[in-house]
C-alpha cells in the first residue's frame, strides 16, 4: 500500500508542537507514513534571517516554540502549494483568520485522495449562518475532514507533560480517526476517538470565550468561586449552543472527552486568552495592543469567537439565552465596564 504523506499547514505555537509529534510518529510508524513532514511556514524575518531557513538549519522554530526541537525530518516550506504537494494527510493548524486565504491558495492543488484534520479553534460566521472549520475545509477542498481538540496548551504538550486530546471523525469513518491517532498519539499524548466532528470543534471554539471571561475575572480579582461559576456557566452555554444549533453533537463529548470540560479548565487556568484578558482589565490597553506586546506574534482567538457568536446569536434572535458569551462580547468590543462581568449572569 502507498504510504501516507503528511503536510502540516501552520507553524505557530500549536502548529510547531504538533509538527514535532508528527515528525516523531511518522518514524515510529514508517510502514504507514513517509518520513519527511513538510511544514508550511508563513515566511517572516527573525534577526535578519528567514524563519524557514532558521528552522531548516537549527530544527527549532525560534519564534513560536523556541525551547523544543521540531526534529530533522520536519521541513519548513514557505510556499503553501509546495508544502501540500502530493500530501495525503493534511493537518490544518493555523489561527482561524488565515484559513480562507490559505484555502484559496491550495484549492484544486491537492492530491485527489487526500484527507484532512482541523486543529483550528473558532467558528465561521456569516450573519445567521455558522460553520465549524472542518466543514469549511471539507466543502472547499472536497475531501473528508476530521477535527482534533483537547486540553492542549502547546508548550506543555511540546515538553512532554502528560496530556489528552480528542479526535472527532465523520460517521462511518473510524479508519480515518485511527490514522490520525497513529499520527499524533504518544505515551505522553493520549488521543481518544469519538464520532463527533462538530462537538469536538465547537467545544474547542467556545471554551476560548469562557477563557476570556476567566481572565477578566482574574484581572478584577474576583477569586476562585466566581471563576468556578464562570466555568460552570460557560460549559452550560457551550452545551446549550451545541445542542441548539448542531443537534448531531454527542453529549459524551462535553464531559467525557478532553475536548470538552478538560480544555475549558486548562484554558481558564493557563491559556493565552485568559492571560491577555487579565491584562486588559489591569492595564486598560486594547486587546490588539496587548496581543502584540504579550504574545510575540501568537494570535488570540477568544475575542474573535465572542464577536462571531454575538453576530450569529443576534441574527438568530437568541442572545438572551447566552448571557456569558454576550457579556464577553460587550466588554471586549463595546467598551462595557469589565466590572459588570457577573451582572445578570
Ligand atoms: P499562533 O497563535 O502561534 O499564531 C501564529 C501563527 O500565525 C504563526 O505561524 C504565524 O506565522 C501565522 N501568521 C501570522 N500572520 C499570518 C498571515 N497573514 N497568514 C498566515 N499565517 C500567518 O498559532 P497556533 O498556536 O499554532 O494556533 C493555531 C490554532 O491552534 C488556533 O486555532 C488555536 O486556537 C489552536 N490551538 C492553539 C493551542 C496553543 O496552545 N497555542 C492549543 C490548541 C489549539
Ligand atoms: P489559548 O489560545 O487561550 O492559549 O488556549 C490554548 C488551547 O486551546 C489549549 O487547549
Amino acid at each position: 500500500m502507498p504510504k501516507e504523506k503528511v503536510a502540516i499547514i501552520g507553524s505557530g505555537n500549536w502548529g510547531s508542537a504538533i509538527a514535532r509529534i508528527a515528525g516523531q510518529n511518522v518514524r515510529n510508524h514508517s510502514d504507514v507514513f513517509e518520513e519527511k513532514v513538510p511544514l508550511w511556514v508563513f515566511e517572516e524575518t527573525v534577526d535578519g534571517k528567514k524563519l524557514t531557513e532558521i528552522i531548516n538549519s537549527t530544527h527549532y522554530n525560534v519564534k513560536y516554540l523556541p525551547d523544543v526541537p521540531l526534529g530533522d525530518n520536519v521541513v519548513a516550506i514557505p510556499d503553501v502549494v509546495e508544502a501540500v504537494k502530493d500530501a495525503t494527510a493534511l493537518v490544518f493548524v493555523l489561527p482561524h483568520q488565515f484559513l480562507a486565504k490559505t484555502l484559496d491558495a491550495i484549492e484544486g492543488k491537492i492530491a485527489p485522495n487526500a484527507k484532512a484534520i482541523s486543529l483550528i479553534k473558532g467558528v465561521d460566521v456569516h450573519g445567521a449562518d455558522i460553520h465549524i472549520f472542518a466543514d469549511v475545509i471539507e466543502k472547499r477542498l472536497g475531501i473528508s475532514c476530521s477535527a482534533l481538540s483537547g486540553a492542549n496548551i502547546a508548550s506543555e504538550v511540546a515538553l512532554g507533560r502528560f496530556s489528552e486530546t480528542t479526535v472527532g471523525y465523520r460517521p462511518g469513518q473510524e479508519a480515518q480517526g485511527l490514522l490520525w491517532q497513529k499520527l499524533f498519539q504518544t505515551p505522553q499524548f493520549k488521543v481518544q476517538l469519538i464520532e463527533d466532528v462538530a462537538g469536538v470543534s465547537l467545544c474547542g471554539a467556545l471554551k476560548n470565550v469562557v477563557a476570556v471571561a476567566a481572565g477578566l475575572n482574574d484581572g478584577l480579582g474576583y477569586g476562585n468561586n466566581t471563576k468556578s461559576a464562570i466555568m460552570r456557566i460557560g460549559l452550560l452555554e457551550t452545551m446549550n449552543f451545541c445542542l441548539e444549533f448542531f443537534p448531531s453533537v454527542k453529549s459524551e463529548t462535553f464531559l467525557q472527552e478532553s475536548a470538552g470540560v478538560a480544555d475549558l479548565i486548562t484554558s481558564c487556568l493557563g491559556g493565552r486568552n485568559r492571560k491577555v484578558a487579565e491584562a486588559f482589565v489591569l492595564t486598560g490597553k486594547p486587546f490588539d495592543v496587548l496581543e502584540a506586546e504579550m504574545l510575540a506574534g501568537q494570535k488570540l482567538q477568544g475575542i474573535h469567537t465572542a464577536k462571531d457568536c454575538h453576530i450569529f446569536l443576534k441574527a438568530r434572535n437568541r442572545l438572551g439565552a447566552y448571557p456569558l458569551f454576550d457579556k464577553v462580547y460587550h466588554i471586549c468590543w463595546e467598551g462595557q465596564d469589565p466590572a459588570t462581568l457577573t451582572v445578570d449572569l
